[in-house]
């Protein structure tokens, strides 16, 4: 059977819709990049934001449609992810041919629940009648769970099977939900409370990945360094995390993805400076640089303590690249605010970043206060911010000029498949041209030299005769 899988949203999503496609595979069927020959369609959904809702939306609407114009019962199609868990009865309701809704939390049972439904399909109402919609309760404290660690399913990024059975660069889950309630945020109400994935399994999974081949992971949680504190691993808990993966022989690399300011201890600056594989690289999400609209977005930190964090990140690695995620036009966001958020933007030297204009989620404690910041100011917000970023990374590549990087290569050019591309440590894209070819050079650590800059990436060559590993 073909199954089609669309993904909207983080890369907790990204890293589901993996082991979704690798239990499907596991029965036998393919993955395919057409939605249009599919027999069986998924969408993994976000819901943090408005747009990334609309999007979801719009898919489905089209399959929806194309099936209805052929006025076949097939292919079967799901939903399940963040808004299958936060608006699945609506769902339901306004797009009625939605064969089955699953929440954030049953993204494991897709496979089994699709394929019973195919096979009602195909073969009349014999076979019993599955569940359409399941969601599940967020409060509840149970453990990890729908993580498969079987390697099989790190062979899919974005959902297309690897041509080899290695992956350069994996993604592996640390711990599921979030503990902190920032007021906009509708993350701990889809994905639940914080439960930590027990370090030993964590640890086998990196063991086996770098096995086949991995050089680099990314640890992901949504509060990924306040990891193992809700199994009674202490404060430290992440930070040991980081040293025991450091010690796997193979690994180059590790990143993580997100840590939250208020977890943010010197014993993990310090591992910057410490710890050999972890990369010169962090995203910390600020969200305003205003101390009364971090108080009420909930976010318990101040700007200055932000500042700090930054500054024992510089102490440790000078040429670290930080990223961050903002959000403007927050309820009550005056001129001053912003001021203070455009301060500590540059005063941090953030050199990537996410910039969104505030979108009221339902269910969030801020969608009860009016979205008092018309659009266009919000528009305003966004654009300055984004100037201001685009100055910052042309600084920061630009200095890059004339270095030697060390890349690790991940894969041919989007958009040019004559050139090659790789990262530095500090995740800039690198794109590059050599007389050796992709499947000699993928998976390996080599010297690049830089010749030019854009705001999103840099050029360069590959004069390194013999990669180093
Ligand atoms: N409106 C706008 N941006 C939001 N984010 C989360 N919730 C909202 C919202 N309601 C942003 C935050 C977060 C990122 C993943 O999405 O900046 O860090
Ligand atoms: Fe959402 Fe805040 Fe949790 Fe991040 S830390 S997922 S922004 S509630």
């Amino acid at each position: 059977m073909k199954i089609y899988l669309r993904t909207y949203g983080c890369q907790m999503n990204e890293r589901d819709s993996e082991n979704i496609a690798a239990e499907f595979a596991e029965r036998g069927h393919d993955i395919v990049s057409d939605d249009a020959v599919a027999d069986i369609i998924v969408v993994n959904t976000c819901s943090v934001r408005e747009q990334a809702e609309q999007k979801a939306i719009g898919k489905l609407g089209h399959v929806l449609a194309r099936r209805n114009a052929r006025r076949a019962s097939l292919p079967i199609i799901g939903v399940t992810g963040c808004m299958a868990q936060n608006r699945g009865g609506q769902l339901m309701r306004t797009l009625p041919g939605i064969d089955f809704i699953l929440g954030a939390r049953k993204t494991h049972m897709v496979p089994e629940i699709a394929l019973k439904m195919y096979a009602r399909r195909l073969g009349g109402m014999c076979h019993p009648k599955p569940p359409r919609l399941l969601r599940d309760d967020p409060e509840s404290a149970d453990t990890y769970l729908d993580i498969s660690d079987d390697l099989q399913s790190h062979r899919y990024i974005n959902r297309h099977l690897l041509a080899d059975t290695s992956q350069t660069c994996a993604y592996i889950s640390i711990m599921q939900g979030c503990q902190m309630n920032c007021s906009y945020c509708i993350v701990p109400k889809t994905r639940g409370i914080q439960r930590s994935r027990p370090p030993e399994e964590i640890l086998e999974e990196a063991a086996k990945l770098v096995d086949s081949g991995t050089k680099e992971i990314t640890l992901l949680g949504q509060v990924a360094n306040a990891y193992g504190r809700d199994i009674g691993l202490g404060g430290d808990a992440f930070v040991g995390l980081l040293r025991s993966l450091d010690k796997l022989d193979g690994l180059e690399r590790i990143r993580f993805t997100s840590p939250h300011p208020s977890f943010f201890t010197p014993q993990l600056t310090g591992a910057y400076a410490e710890l050999r594989t972890l990369c010169e690289y962090v995203h910390l999400p600020l969200q305003s640089g205003s101390d009364r609209i971090l108080k009420l977005m909930r976010r318990p930190y101040t700007a200055s303590k932000f500042l700090e964090i930054v500054s024992r990140l510089r102490e440790a690695k000078p040429n670290i690249s930080i990223s961050t995620d903002i959000i403007v036009g927050y309820p009550g966001e005056r001129d001053e605010d912003f001021e203070c958020t455009k301060e500590i933007f540059e005063k941090s030297g953030f050199d990537m970043a996410y910039i969104f204009k505030y979108s009221p989620r339902k269910g969030t404690l801020s969608a009860e206060l009016p979205d008092d910041v018309p659009d266009s100011v919000k528009e305003g917000r966004n654009a300055e911010l984004l100037d201001l970023l685009a100055k910052q990374s042309m600084e920061y590549n630009l200095r890059l000029v004339d270095t030697e990087q060390e890349i690790l290569v991940e894969s041919c050019a989007k958009r040019n498949p004559d050139a090659i591309m790789g990262r530095t440590r500090t995740h800039r894209k690198v794109f590059f041209k050599s007389s050796k070819n992709l499947a000699e050079l993928r998976g390996k650590l080599i010297g690049v030299k830089i010749k030019s800059a854009t705001v999103a990436a840099l050029e360069g060559y590959f004069y390194d005769p013999e990669p180093r590993l």
